[in-house]
C-alpha cells in the first residue's frame, strides 16, 4: 500500500493567511497542518508516501519535511502546476503508484482516528469514509438506501441528497489512475473525486464506512479554528 498526500491548490478562501505560504503549512495548534495527514498515514503503517505540492512553496515543504526520515517514512514529491481537481492526484502520481494499491489523504484533512485495520484489510476496489455533518453541501456527498448501501455520490450537490459527507481519505486499488482518466472536468473546471469513486460504486466495488471521530477539512477560518481548539484541548490546554 502506497500513500499520497495532496497538498496543492491556492487556498484562496484562507487569504490573507495563505498569501505568503501554503495552507497545509499553517499551524494547527503545535504543528504544521500537514503533519496531521502524514501521521494518519504513518500510524496506519504506510511508509512510502508521495507528497503533491504546488510550485509556489515547494521549497518550504522540502525544508520542513525532507526525506521523511524523521517520520520513519520515505517521502517523494511531485509538483502539481495547476489545481486540476482531486482526481488529478492519481494522474500526477501514476508512476509513483506503479500498479499498487494506494491511500490518498488531503493535506488539509485532519482526523483523530486510526485507519490501520482498514488499510490492512483492504484487498481491492475502493473504500471511502463518510461522516454525518450539518453542512453536507460543502463536500462530496454519499446517499444510502434503507439498508445503508451507498447508491449515489455527488460533489457539492445543489439539492439536498444526504447528511453524509465523504471525508478526504480514499483507499483505491490499481485502477484509480485509469478511472481518473475517464473523468470529465466539472463546471468549476476540476476533475472531481466522486466521479472517480462512482466508477467503483457502479461496479459494486465501493465500500463506505461511517466515521464517528473528529474530522475537519481545515480549509476555512472556522474549521481551522475548531480543529486548533480540539488539539489544544487534547493537549490539556483550556480554550
Ligand atoms: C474536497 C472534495 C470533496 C471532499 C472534501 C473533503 O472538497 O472535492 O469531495 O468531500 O474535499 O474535505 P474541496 O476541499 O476541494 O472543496
Amino acid at each position: 500500500m502506497k500513500g499520497i498526500i495532496l497538498a496543492g491548490g491556492r487556498a484562496t478562501r484562507l487569504r490573507p493567511l495563505t498569501k505568503i505560504t501554503s495552507k497545509q503549512l499553517l499551524p494547527v495548534y503545535n504543528k504544521p497542518m500537514i503533519f496531521y495527514p502524514i501521521n494518519t498515514l504513518v500510524q496506519a503503517g504506510i511508509k512510502d508516501i508521495l507528497i503533491i505540492i504546488a510550485p509556489e512553496y515547494a521549497g518550504h515543504f522540502l525544508n520542513l519535511l525532507g526525506s521523511g526520515k524523521d517520520f520513519g517514512a520515505k517521502f517523494s514529491y511531485e509538483i502539481q502546476e495547476e489545481p486540476r481537481g482531486l482526481a488529478d492526484a492519481f494522474l500526477v502520481g501514476e508512476n509513483f503508484i506503479n500498479g499498487d494499491n494506494v491511500t490518498m489523504i488531503l493535506g488539509d484533512n485532519i482526523f483523530d482516528h486510526d485507519f490501520s485495520e482498514d488499510i490492512r484489510n483492504f484487498t481491492s476496489g475502493g473504500h471511502i469514509f463518510a461522516k454525518k455533518v450539518p453542512d453536507p453541501e460543502r463536500y462530496g456527498v454519499v446517499k444510502f438506501d434503507e439498508n445503508m448501501n451507498a447508491v449515489d455520490v455527488q460533489e457539492k450537490p445543489k439539492e439536498f441528497m444526504s447528511e453524509y459527507a465523504v471525508t478526504g481519505i480514499y483507499i483505491f486499488d490499481q485502477r484509480a489512475s485509469e478511472f481518473a482518466r475517464n473523468v470529465k472536468p466539472s463546471e468549476r473546471g476540476e476533475i472531481e473525486i466522486p466521479d472517480l469513486y462512482r466508477q467503483y460504486l457502479e461496479r459494486g466495488e465501493l465500500k463506505v464506512s461511517i466515521l464517528d471521530c473528529l474530522w475537519e477539512d481545515a480549509g476555512t477560518f472556522d474549521s481551522l479554528l475548531r480543529v486548533q481548539n480540539y488539539w489544544a484541548r487534547k493537549n490539556g490546554v483550556s480554550v
